[in-house]
């Protein structure tokens, strides 16, 4: 999959459906040729190379009035050179100087691809799925090598990219921009995509027109954030969810990020994507490597559900892993929106004891229950059992759900600590603060510097304790505020733009030690919410907890935006109780389960306050869920209408050979009267014939006139189904399933 012209050191990546072209310049730095749909594996490609004489410019070499780095497309540009974009790297050495000049060593080509130390990274199971080609750059008068990582995958578009960097000098160097990617697009005619919000409104896709200069998305919260997700995309103006090129870019990170893409004054366009340089500052001693975290790069000719399809099949087999990446998810019932944290065990029984007689697999026990923890003021950093709340300890609480069928699970917020806690009052200096100031607190809470092992190790002592004594199948890990006056202790001031990285580095260390020591926990992260809802956790916690906002017609936009990237293996949905908690919204039941379906599905409400016939349906929709969870998992997922556009959203997931698919149509408000209304589905075969199944709806079509014409459908708010009942028909929704015959 990777070929090299050895004397125009030319390298194309090509798996037969994608290329990505990258040469040694005659200055020795990389420059990027092409990347896109498959090109012929013969062709140098030199000749892609636009240079011309430009007045006033600056030349790399004089008495050259051809090559100037400013106008030369590059792969992974230094800073302080004649290329005056935004470079990939900036390092300074002990002159002060921050010139990075990298010169071109030579090359290996390796079978498969190597994990990343410390950091979430795509892998391969068996021989044959990728092909790595290492880079090796040198800045001799740095002493500083870069060794960039190029990895193609057989069975996805996508290129996966990372850069290590080894200091050969006797000095400290100090990186401070040391991005994962960067490539230069011979063209800029594109929009750019991004998934942003807030608390309870992440992820709603952002389209915007690029123009000359910077369009760029970044955290700098600690965490990936509620407010932009590591992810970028690209499409042609006339690219569509169904056709049309589309360039996805996710970086496998959940910490200070930055994804950017910069329009120069010549329509090249530069997509740079990795840790924030802001606030960054890492000192590299004499011998040391430093690795950037893992970006991917896809690439389809698909439209957007392309894109994201290579995505969700990427990150669903080769990033998640372990004992549930493949294992049907369990349909839980969560506590948090029930009770609060106001619960005894006797009502956990009752609440329980309903769950178990519906069919639900996993009880998951959620704020509340250690420490003196009765709301959000105390309690953080102490995870031993409230006696209070819980006489019986954590051991006999999980003993008796286990009695009633199911499996417990248990809320954590391993990264943060009260004031009112005993963990601080031991350790009022593990927390993350900039000393002699004030320190904000969000939620009553501060949090732990998980920059320093003995702090990580203090929290992994705690949860191996709970975890190896009581019988706990699933953990919540939830984190829910940002850093803020980041300084650590434990490190000297030329370090303290290490720290963000740090934080994470050791999140992930604990999840690794977590997950070696339990390999059958099932772990969902959350960030208040889907506030570090990224392509790094997935690594360590196959699902994740959306949002907040367990609202059915909210999360339609919410799971629509995250399906951009994320499978919906990996999707925590739940229905919830009405009004709902966070918009007071009332849904039909039906609607909050339909769209719960297309995730890992659960519930977030006692069942003791719903009616007999609320009772029966929660026990169909579970029934219905475990026959049919792997196709929502597993299948090929295609968003079919947006929210964001229009009063409806549908999608469908699809198995992949096409023998069957289901489709969800939720409707936001009723209409008078409406048009007839055809879904164009995905798919399935042309040929073959199809039973379609809806409430109100019944017959066969084949697979080219459901893809070509629509599938109907029978709109009950418009008058086109009368039953009758004269109830409001808003938020309402339909489930279709579409079976071969
Ligand atoms: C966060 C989570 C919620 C819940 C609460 C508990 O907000 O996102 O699901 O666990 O914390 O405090």
């Amino acid at each position: 999959m990777i070929t090299v012209s050895e004397q125009e050191k030319v390298f194309h990546l090509n798996n037969g459906r994608i290329s990505y072209i990258f040469y040694v310049m005659e200055s020795g730095q990389l420059g990027h040729l092409y990347f896109g749909k498959a090109l012929n594996r013969d062709a140098d490609y030199l000749h892609m190379v636009e240079t011309a004489y430009r007045p006033m410019s600056t030349y790399m070499t004089e008495g050259d009035m051809y090559h100037s780095y400013e106008h030369l497309r590059q792969e992974y540009p230094g800073f302080g050179t004649s290329d005056y974009r935004y470079p990939a790297v900036e390092v300074s050495g002990p002159d002060g100087s921050s010139l990075v000049k990298p010169q071109y060593q030579g090359f290996r080509i390796l079978e498969g691809k190597k994990p990343l130390p410390g950091l979430p990274a795509t892998y391969v199971e068996e021989p044959g799925e990728a092909s790595t080609v290492e880079i090796s750059m040198r800045d001799d008068w740095l002493g500083l090598a870069l060794i960039l990582s190029y990895t193609i995958f057989r069975d996805f578009d996508a290129v996966a990219r990372s850069v290590r960097f080894v200091n050969h000098s006797k000095t400290p160097l100090f990186i401070g921009r040391a991005m994962s990617m960067s490539v230069d697009f011979a063209d800029a005619d594109y929009e750019s995509v991004q998934l942003s919000g807030a608390w309870a409104r992440e992820r709603y896709v952002q389209v915007r027109s690029l123009g000359p200069g910077v369009t760029s998305v970044s955290s700098m919260r600690g965490h990936s954030s509620h407010h932009h997700n590591p992810f970028l995309a690209l499409k042609r103006k006339n690219t569509t969810e169904q056709s049309g090129e589309a360039y996805g870019f996710s970086l496998l990170y959940s910490g200070n990020f930055l994804a950017q893409a910069e329009v120069d004054n010549y329509n090249v366009l530069r997509v740079t994507m990795g840790i924030n340089p802001f606030g960054f500052r890492w000192k590299l001693e004499p011998g040391a490597e430093f690795v950037t975290p893992e970006a991917v790069t896809v690439y389809s000719e698909e439209g957007l559900n392309g894109m994201s399809r290579q995505f969700h099949r990427l990150y669903r087999t080769r990033l998640a892993r372990g004992f549930w990446r493949d294992r049907e998810r369990p349909v839980l019932i969560n506590n948090w929106e029930a009770t609060n944290f106001t619960y005894t065990e006797e009502d956990l029984l009752r609440f329980a004891k309903t769950a178990a007689e519906c069919g639900i697999e996993l009880f998951v026990l959620d704020d509340g229950w250690f420490g003196n923890r009765n709301d959000d003021m105390s309690g953080l950093g102490d995870w031993t059992a409230n006696r209070q709340k819980l006489p019986h300890g954590i051991e006999g609480l999980a003993e008796k759900i286990g009695a009633m069928g199911m499996k417990f699970g248990l809320w954590f917020e391993p990264e943060m600590v009260n004031r009112d806690s005993d963990l601080f009052r031991a350790h009022p200096d593990y927390i993350i603060q900039t000393p002699g100031r004030s320190v904000s607190h969000g939620r009553n809470q501060f949090v732990l510097d998980f920059s320093r092992r003995e702090v990580v190790d203090a929290i992994y002592v705690q949860l191996y304790e709970i975890l190896s004594k009581a019988r706990i199948s699933y953990i919540k890990w939830d984190m829910n505020r940002s850093i803020s006056e980041c300084y650590s202790a434990a490190y000297p001031p030329e370090r303290q733009g290490e720290i963000y990285h740090r934080y994470i580095l050791g999140v992930y260390e604990l999840h690794e030690r977590l997950i070696t020591a339990f390999p059958k926990l099932l772990i969902e992260s959350c960030s208040s919410g889907g506030g570090r809802f990224d392509a790094g956790m997935l690594y360590y916690a196959p699902q994740g907890w959306v949002s907040d906002d367990s609202d059915a017609i909210e999360r339609t936009k919410i799971q629509y935006g995250t399906s951009y990237v994320y499978p919906l293996s990996c999707m925590g949905a739940h229905v919830s109780a009405c009004p709902n908690d966070q918009v007071g919204r009332i849904t039909p039941f039906e609607t909050r389960a339909n769209v719960a379906f297309t995730g890992a599905f659960g519930y977030e409400l006692d069942l003791n306050r719903l009616s007999e016939e609320e009772i029966a349906l929660v026990k169909r929709q579970v029934e219905f869920y475990k026959k049919n969870r792997s196709l929502f998992a597993k299948g090929d997922f295609y968003r079919l209408i947006s929210p964001f556009e229009e009063n409806f959203a549908a999608w469908e997931a699809a198995e992949p050979d096409g023998q069957r698919a289901f489709v969800t149509v939720t409707r936001i408000l009723s209409e008078v009267n409406g048009p007839y209304r055809r879904l164009r589905l995905c798919g399935l075969c042309p040929d073959r014939k199809y039973r379609i199944r809806g409430k109100y709806l019944s017959y066969e079509a084949y697979g080219d006139e459901l893809m070509q014409f629509g599938m109907r459908l029978e709109d009950k708010s418009s008058g086109q189904v009368i039953d009758g009942s004269g109830h409001c028909e808003d938020f309402c929704s339909d489930l279709y399933e579409i079976t071969a015959v």
